[in-house]
């Protein structure tokens, strides 16, 4: 790796006391310090701030987390979910789901009309579309790993909700965007909201979402889940047509999960697995493309992307026949990514013509998933890795607030097959195992992942984007491995998606247009889309040279311990 660059800038925000800078880092490139990559440079810099405190990569996590909430309120959260992949210096790996789960009053046919049409206006907007959530109950089950206490790691993102911070551009184009919904779904007036349109650099202080945090800080998970912000919650969902009971707060468990483990060249991949397809998705993927050669072939030519295409059809073929909360169904992940199986699903591959999606998979038509969610990579000194993906599924989540408390109730029913066969916000079609039960987790494409070489840490990645989320990190990591580029390229070049249903391959508008041209000689169908997912990515090489990059297509941004 090349020479190292500590950027002597990036340390004199480190001792951040306003928080009116933002400045957003790219890429550092280190040894023996630890790195974090996150949506938004304040969150990044309250990790890093964190380790230089003492703290390891769990605590670092942990704060970032909780500050995310606060200067990110579009997917960071306290009122969603995530899935976490940590790998410990000790090689102990471990994942910790706290996925929201459908309350006990949730039905199956909750979301469909009295003609048995569904109404994904109800599963995507307003009270009724909220899962419960599950951020807070994992922060505290990360704390097992971290070594600091909670108070201290909330501290940060208090003095960022309570002294406020400068919002970036693009913050204010959405708040401005989505103020017609928030004017919709609340009803009062919430601190996003504003007469006159927001501008970049205009401060955002959160007091309601401050002394919530506080609660938390003070009396732990119980702080959320019992007492003022628990009535609080329910007494939002009285105001429409939610369904959240205190009794369904106070019963919320993490489910601490053995992650997804897989070789692929020598690396042993580790990921999430159920109630998230996106390690048997990653893992299908990955193994089906290695019946070729990629190696041989150049990232975004016709060759590479029409076997990562084919991969990608057959493993979203998949995703909507078989896989679901593994608590209520029976378990498909052995035969899912089993050498045996995916030999036989790659039989119907041709260089010469697209695989109709017809001839893959019963047509079950798929849920449209939200690409908005939010991805945290991060590797500490000691070498402790972490990998956390967390959302609050739509753009705000359901748009409503929870009144006295200041923060964002998810969306993230919708992710569950509302009417099997009928798509979600992402276009992602359900079958019968994503099926709506009480106490069921929603399937989840997100996929938190961490690469290890020789039992190391060796690539740290994840993305937002909905179902282009699995996809996306199969492309970074094949960009890595096969196609032996540097970690910027990886991230930054254009991508391409699949899944199945649509039938259609979409592009990242710079793609390749001789691709493109050739692709469609053999009946691919292409779309072009602004841009899919933005990764956060570290790459530690085999003398410990350490690469973060945040992606380009956002105010992502890398911080240094
Ligand atoms: N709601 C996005 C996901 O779970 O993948």
């Amino acid at each position: 790796m090349k020479k190292l660059l500590l950027l002597s800038f990036v340390i004199s925000q480190l001792a951040f006391s306003q928080f009116t800078d933002i400045n957003i880092v790219k890429e550092i490139q280190t040894k023996d310090k630890g790195l974090v990559v996150s949506a938004h440079p304040l969150a990044s810099e309250v990790g890093a701030k964190i380790m230089k405190m003492g703290g390891n990569a769990y605590d670092a996590v942990i704060a970032t987390q909780y500050a995310l909430a606060v200067v990110y309120p579009q997917a960071g959260n306290i009122g969603g979910g995530g899935f976490l992949v940590g790998v410990k210096n000790t090689g102990e790996k471990f994942t910790l789901d706290y996925r929201e789960t459908a309350p006990e009053k949730a039905s199956k046919n909750m979301y469909l009309d009295n003609n048995g049409n569904a109404n994904t206006d109800l599963s995507q907007n307003g009270r009724l579309a909220v899962g419960i959530p599950g951020s807070v109950a994992g922060l505290f089950a990360t704390l097992k790993y971290a070594k600091l206490p909670m108070e201290k790691l909330i501290q940060p993102a208090i003095d960022l909700a309570e002294q406020g911070f400068s919002i970036t551009q693009r913050e204010a184009n959405l708040l401005n965007s989505e103020k017609r919904y928030f004017d919709k779904h609340n009803s009062t007036k919430t601190v996003f909201q504003k007469d006159i349109p927001w501008k970049q650099g205009d401060l955002l202080i959160q007091k309601e979402l401050a002394q919530t945090l506080k609660l938390i800080q003070k009396h732990g998970a119980k702080g959320f889940y019992e007492g003022e912000t628990a009535e609080l919650i329910t007494k939002e969902m009285k105001l429409g047509k939610g369904i959240i009971s205190l009794n369904d707060l106070k019963n919320y468990k993490v489910e601490q999960r053995n992650p997804i483990v897989f070789d692929y060249k020598g690396n042993e991949i580790v990921s999430m697995p159920l109630p998230s397809s996106g390690g048997i998705l990653l893992a299908q993927m990955l193994t089906m493309s290695s019946f070729q050669k990629m190696e041989d072939y150049q990232q975004n030519s016709t060759e590479a992307v029409q076997v990562m295409v084919e991969a990608e059809r057959r493993a979203f073929a998949d995703r909507a026949e078989y896989m679901g909360d593994p608590k209520f169904i029976s378990d498909p992940t052995h035969m899912l990514i089993s050498e045996e199986y995916l030999t036989k699903r790659w039989r119907t591959f041709s260089f010469n013509q697209a695989t109709p999606s017809a001839e893959v998979g019963k047509i079950i038509p798929q849920p449209k998933e939200s690409t908005e969610t939010t991805h945290i990579s991060i590797i500490d000194k000691e070498g402790n890795a972490v990998a956390v993906t967390t959302t609050l599924n739509g753009l705000y989540g359901s748009k409503v607030v929870v009144s006295g408390a200041g923060f964002f109730l998810n969306n993230e029913m919708d992710d569950f097959s509302v009417k099997p066969g009928v798509p979600n916000m992402f276009g992602a079609v359900g079958g019968e195992a994503n099926a709506i039960q009480p106490g069921k987790r929603m399937l989840s494409s997100m996929t938190p992942t961490i690469v290890l070489k020789k039992g190391k840490p060796y690539i740290i990645v994840g993305t937002p984007g909905g179902t282009t989320i699995p996809t996306s990190v199969y492309q970074s990591i094949v960009n890595i491995i096969d196609f032996n580029l540097s970690p910027n390229r990886s991230v930054n070049s254009p991508k391409f998606h699949h899944q199945w249903l649509p039938d259609s391959v979409l592009v990242e508008k710079d793609f390749p247009d001789t691709t493109i041209v050739a692709l469609e000689k053999k009946n691919y169908k292409i779309q072009k889309t602004a841009q899919i997912g933005r990764i956060e990515l570290i790459v530690i090489d085999d003398e410990g040279n350490a690469t973060a990059v945040a992606d380009g297509r956002g105010d992502d941004s890398v911080a240094v311990e």
